[in-house]
């Protein structure tokens, strides 16, 4: 385990400067008291990254990430909270090296790019001949295999055991997905297709059977720490590259249809790899470009995954475009079939949003009957409804109305109703997202606390209890930490809790609220008043539901003598 004491972990971050560390990452600006600059850790634009030389934080006021100095290193270089410690604390001449947390060097880049060669040569050797003879009857080329890195796992040649001859740890090799809980080789008699990360680093693999039968036509590597598949875009590395301004990257879902489009000159795919869109995913979209064409297999699992990725995509300002295909056809399929002018046809004709939508409402509907038509009319206003051009919907609006034959002063009534009731279910959900009083006065309370002493002390005199379990368990904390060092700040306690999930993330909340830093005393007492005021309303609510079931009139007399006590009497005298 790796241990170093909570004041060495002090001592270093209080001699090492936030903004001289982050501009090493980043470029900052000053901007009145703080600095901002392009938050690293989501997709952004504007800078929103705000850093603080004063509290010595920082803090994403877009994707909330925040932390101290520790996290940012952490977080920046994917290494752990310790870590971090050590690598700044290092810089400052500390030899953490014999509190037995040496930091050990990452060798998964380095094995899995011996896999890679390793599987790559044994495609080349007489072992490899009905490899690639199945890759050539699928027209995969001399030029294809090289270029997407493509190899073969054989029986025969053990990767584990070449591995370990290199001296690599076994547990390593079963750790990240290359060897099974036997010590034998995970693949076995498969082609091999090497997954790259965003920077191209081979981290994963995708292995599929040639000439046996077995139950899984591809097995991928497991979830690794660096192979999470819903974080990567299979040829993403590549893509980039093809990807000129203003161009459109295409998705599609399998491996081999990234590579059966490169062979007709057409590089910028990317694959799901069969999962559904991410959020993840939707971040490396936008970063690569504004226009996207989804291509998803022509089968009823694409016109699903089309749906959903839809779904996932459509809140952004991604252009987004559909192709179907005919025939259940996959985009190799196709390619094979009709070619390149049959392909790019296809993308040139491809749905935008809004009529793709139309097409898909229109499914299965018969226009002949009088409830088919009047279902398919209200269900395409009301996706209209979530149309923000205007013109788009006002043509949309006029085509309903021509091809039906229905006024088309009714069909903009009905807009405006649906229009209407959405705004309706908005309003209430926004009510619903931002903080009550009693959380916002619990979240300012947790926040100056740790400002400011006499804030800290006032709570633990004044308040009970916070009504949420997250910020009660954070105020113990925070009043334990200033009992044992006698003395607090924000960066510390970051320190203090970075390895309590339960905490940290609260606390990170609290942090990217943007609470305003300088506060009266007055306002502290109206919090705590708020938190205070908030048991009484419970205990009253409570006894309010009592009162209505109870039939007996003198009871009732008694829980109504009860509520006015507790309205009545002053705050000070309810504490527990
Ligand atoms: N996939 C997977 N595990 C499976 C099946 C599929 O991970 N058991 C992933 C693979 O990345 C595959 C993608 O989902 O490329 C799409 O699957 P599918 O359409 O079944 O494969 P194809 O792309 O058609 O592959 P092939 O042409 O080699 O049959
Ligand atoms: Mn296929």
């Amino acid at each position: 385990m790796t241990y170093i004491s909570n004041d060495i972990v002090n001592e270093i971050r209080s001699r090492t400067d936030i903004i001289e560390v982050v501009s090493r990452y980043v470029n900052l600006t000053k901007k009145g008291k703080n600095y901002i600059g392009v938050c690293p850790f989501h997709d952004d634009h504007s800078p929103s990254m705000s850093v603080s030389p004063e509290k010595q934080i920082f803090t994403c006021f877009s994707c909330g990430t925040s932390g101290n100095v520790f996290n940012f290193v952490a977080n920046f270089e994917h290494i752990s909270f310790i870590q971090a410690v050590m690598l700044l604390g290092e810089k400052l001449g500390y030899n953490l090296s014999n509190s037995n947390a040496l930091i050990k060097k990452d060798d998964y880049f380095e094995i899995y790019n011996l896999a890679n060669k390793f599987y790559q040569n044994s495609l080349n050797t007489s072992l490899g001949k009905n490899a690639i003879d199945y890759l050539k009857q699928r027209n995969i080329d001399k030029e294809t295999i090289k270029k997407f890195g493509i190899g073969l796992s054989v029986q025969k040649l053990s990767l584990t055991d070449y591995l370990k001859n290199k001296k690599y740890d076994i547990n390593k090799l079963m750790d990240i997905g290359l060897t099974n809980d036997n010590g034998n080789d995970i693949f076995i008699n498969r082609i091999m297709f090497p997954i790259y990360d965003l920077s191209g680093n081979t981290i994963a693999f995708s292995g599929r059977i040639y000439n046996t039968k077995d139950t899984s036509k591809y097995v991928n590597t497991k979830e690794t720490e660096k192979f999470k598949k819903g974080k990567i875009l299979y040829n993403y590395h590549i893509a980039k590259e093809h990807l000129k301004k203003n161009d459109t990257v295409i998705i599609v879902e399998g491996q081999m249809d990234v590579i059966r489009a490169s062979t007709i000159g057409i590089n910028n795919v990317v694959a799901t790899m069969g999962t559904a869109i991410t959020k993840e995913h939707k971040a490396i979209i936008k970063n690569m470009t504004k226009r996207v064409i989804l291509c998803f297999d022509g089968d009823a699992a694409g016109e699903k995954a089309t749906t959903s990725a839809i779904a996932m995509l459509e809140d952004t300002d991604l252009d987004i475009k559909i192709v179907r295909l005919p025939n259940n056809m996959d985009p190799d399929e196709y390619i094979l079939k009709e070619g390149k002018s049959g392909f790019c046809s296809q993308l040139d004709a491809a749905y935008n949003l809004i009529d793709y939508k139309m097409e898909l409402l229109k499914k299965n509907k018969d226009f002949t009957d009088i409830k088919d038509i009047s279902s398919f009319v209200s269900s395409a206003i009301k996706e209209l409804v979530n149309e923000k051009d205007s013109i788009i919907i006002e043509l949309n609006l006029k085509k309903i109305a021509t091809s039906f034959g229905i006024d088309y002063n009714t069909i903009l009534e009905r807009y405006n109703e649906y229009k209407k009731d959405k705004k309706e279910v908005k309003k209430k959900l926004d009510v619903k997202k931002s903080y009550n009083r009693y959380s916002q006065a619990e979240r300012n309370l947790i926040y100056y606390m740790l400002k400011d002493v006499t804030v800290l002390k006032m709570v633990e005199r004044k308040v009970g209890y916070f009504p949420t379990k997250s910020i009660r368990e954070l105020s113990n904390e925070i009043i334990y930490y200033f009992h044992k060092y006698g003395i607090i700040n924000i960066a510390d306690f970051i320190s203090y809790i970075s390895n309590k999930e339960e905490l940290y993330d609260p606390l990170m909340d609290i942090i990217a609220m943007n609470i305003k830093d300088d506060f009266q005393i007055k306002e502290i007492e109206d919090y705590i008043l708020v938190i205070n005021e908030y048991h009484k309303e419970m205990k009253v609510r409570n006894l309010n539901q009592k009162l209505k079931e109870e039939k007996d009139p003198l009871k009732q007399a008694e829980i109504s003598l009860e509520i006015m006590k507790i309205r009545g009497v002053k705050d000070d005298d309810t504490r527990n």
